[in-house]
């Protein structure tokens, strides 16, 4: 196919000035033109393992298979097959979202593409939204929404802890090449601070990604204009009817709409095309609801009470343990922290784009995160 598309897609943009915000949408120019030092990038070899190195005028890639120098690549365009020391070859690509969410620091669990694709959409994140989102984690979730929401838009991310916020922070920056206009992060609770920091009715959207997203749903129904959306992630499902529940109970809001969704990769090449043998069978569900006007009652079925209602002992066993939490270090949280804000300083440097908040320098080398079982330090258990 021809067309302006792929025009740009081969001409270089010239980087803008060290500090000054490039032209275009944040993140646009730097996902075009030929390789720059700075940038992530993605080495895929013949039987399709993958490796993401940042990329530096003097840096190189080593792996038992050879030496391959940052050199080769600097310059030269996207999708370039290289040689090593070795004569191993390998296809250089920039990461796409999918990609970059996988391999980027992390210290929770973070939202699948496939997951995050639906959020957008079942939730109607449209560009210029006034959007809210708690928690933060590793941001993964929040490079879908800031894309969404585009320039024009707001996303007003709240995190309990920290150190989440300063890997999340590393992580957007790397991705749009510095800071997004239309990011805001603060710390705290969200059922505290949203009151205190959103006018009532003010908000369009709210996605939350958390252990107890009931605890935020007064808060949330608070915030929400009339005909917003509220949408959950939840892992388990026992938060799924806990959410439900509250969504009900709370009376602010539509009948909830519940879902998950699985995306089974296929094996295509000549006379054998079959699903593949494995997939992520589980990551989570999305849970979602409107916000209904002042004064108006939910309209849904009937239900009788029945022996299905929760227990106080039921409640009593919603521990963030038995839901599946883990502890995650402050020590771990910190050094992931400060590999994101380091990534994300090279890539400010690539793209001409300011960064704040600059911690250290990341890993020559990051593994592309494997597809099923959850990092090591994740906040709880998810693939
Ligand atoms: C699973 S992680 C979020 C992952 C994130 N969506 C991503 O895609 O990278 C859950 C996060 O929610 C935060 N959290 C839990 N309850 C919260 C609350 N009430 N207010 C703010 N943050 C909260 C936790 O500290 C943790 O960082």
């Amino acid at each position: 196919m021809t067309g302006p598309a792929d025009q740009t897609a081969t001409t270089s943009p010239a980087p803008a000035p060290a500090g000054a915000a490039p032209a275009g949408p944040r993140g646009a120019a730097n996902r075009r033109g030929p390789f720059r030092a700075g940038e992530r990038v993605q080495l895929t070899d013949e039987r399709g393992r993958m490796n993401t190195v940042t990329l530096a005028d003097e840096g190189e890639f080593h792996s038992h298979r050879g030496v391959l120098p940052h050199s080769e690549l600097i310059g030269r365009p996207e999708g370039t097959v290289v040689e090593n020391s070795a004569g191993f070859r390998y296809q250089a690509l920039r990461p796409l979202l999918k990609d970059f969410v996988l391999s980027m620091p992390r210290g929770a669990a973070v939202v699948y593409p496939k997951d995050a694709g639906q959020i957008v959409t079942m939730a109607d994140i449209f560009p210029g939204a006034r959007v809210v989102e708690a928690g933060v984690g590793s941001g993964a979730l929040s490079i879908s929404l800031l894309r969404a929401v585009g320039d024009e838009g707001h996303l007003h991310s709240f995190e309990r802890r920290e150190e989440f916020a300063d890997i999340a922070r590393g992580n957007v920056e790397t991705m749009f090449g510095g800071p997004h206009p239309a990011w805001r992060i603060s710390i705290g609770d969200l059922a505290e601070e949203l009151g205190e920091q959103e006018e009532p009715g003010s908000v369009d959207r709210v996605v939350l990604d958390m252990l107890a997203p009931w605890e935020c749903l007064d808060a949330v129904a608070t915030a929400l204009a009339p005909g917003g959306v509220v949408i959950c992630y939840v892992a388990t499902v026992t938060q799924l009817s806990r959410t439900a529940e509250a969504m009900r109970a709370d009376g602010r809001f539509t009948e909830p709409d519940a879902s998950e969704t699985m995306v089974r990769g296929w094996h295509v090449e000549g006379l054998a095309v079959r699903p593949d043998h494995r997939m992520v069978a589980h990551t989570g569900f999305l849970i979602s609801a409107r916000r209904l006007a002042d004064g108006s009652e939910r309209l849904a079925p009937k239900r009788r009470a029945s022996k299905s209602e929760f227990s106080q002992e039921d409640l009593d066993a919603w521990t963030p343990v038995a839901l599946g939490e883990r502890d995650v270090s402050g020590k771990k949280l910190r050094r992931a922290g400060r590999e994101a804000l380091g990534l994300a300083e090279r890539a400010a440097r690539a793209g001409g784009g300011s960064t704040a908040g600059v911690l250290g320098d990341g890993p020559e080398t990051a593994p592309q995160a494997p597809a099923g079982p959850a990092a090591e330090g994740e906040e709880r258990e998810r693939p």
